[in-house]
């Protein structure tokens, strides 16, 4: 399948349309992007390591009778995807208390969340991502109230399948962001599931192997996201 037009271009990936209209090539960049694009660089390495990384689970997500835009790994920095209308919501769920959640509420980092709680945002940067809830979803037409529902019971879904999977990797799965678009009517799971976009600890150190790395200026970012894909079985070379 080859790349024609590019539709879209985000902070850290780009989306081409193909030959047929219902699938989309993504392409992983090496742009690392946080604080709503105020802190940009360039990973080597990155690309790469998410693409393989997003394919790995999006796989375990279907396995698990999730449904994914994931068609398949293309090659290093590129993977086949169905076309989606994205809903611009984001749903983020939390295990453990970490990032904004600490901020907003004024609670300390690393608390256990029982049950694990669930937040909206808005996905709009200039805003700065702002919290939203139910309401205002449906208020504005942002989705549909039958979405609404599925979009938590498939987030929630996706923490049972994770939380084990990375618990294997003696990883803890802290939060994470997901986003959901419409195909051909049905509500699917679209975007990315990487290290950019989600919490992991090591179980025993609890020493941060995702995007904080980048954020806090902690270094080794690509190489913990590497660390973390090697535990779940992955090889990168
Ligand atoms: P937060 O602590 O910044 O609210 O983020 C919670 C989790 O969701 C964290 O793993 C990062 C992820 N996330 C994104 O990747 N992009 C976003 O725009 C938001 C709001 C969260
Ligand atoms: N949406 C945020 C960003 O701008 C999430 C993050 O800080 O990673 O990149």
């Amino acid at each position: 399948m080859e790349k024609r037009e590019e539709l879209f271009s985000g902070k850290a990936k780009s989306v081409y349309t193909t030959d047929d209209k219902d699938l989309m090539i993504m392409l992983f960049r090496n742009d690392t992007s946080a604080f709503d694009g105020k802190k940009i660089e360039q990973l080597d390495r990155k690309g790469m390591v998410n693409n393989k990384f997003n394919a790995h689970i999006m796989e375990k997500l279907e396995a698990a009778g999730i449904p994914t835009h994931h068609e398949k790994l293309l090659n290093d920095q590129e993977s086949l995807v169905k076309r989606l209308d994205m809903i611009a919501v984001e749903c983020v769920v939390r295990n453990i208390a970490a990032g904004s959640i600490c901020r907003r509420l004024g609670v300390e980092e690393g608390i256990d969340l029982n049950p694990p709680t669930f937040e909206f945002f808005l996905k709009n940067d200039d805003l700065g991502d702002p919290m939203i809830n139910e309401f205002h979803i449906k208020s504005f037409g942002w989705a549909e109230a039958e979405h609404v529902e599925k979009m938590k019971e498939l987030t929630f879904k996706v923490n049972d399948v994770l939380k084990a999977l990375f618990l294997e990797g003696n990883i803890l799965l802290v939060d994470y962001k997901l986003e959901f678009g419409l195909y051909k009517g049905e509500l699917i799971l679209g975007d990315e599931f990487t290290p950019d976009g989600c919490r992991l600890w090591d179980i025993d150190t609890r020493e941060k192997l995702d995007k904080d790395r980048f954020r806090q200026d902690l270094g080794n970012v690509v190489e913990s996201y590497e660390l973390v894909g090697k535990r779940l079985g992955l090889s990168f070379d």
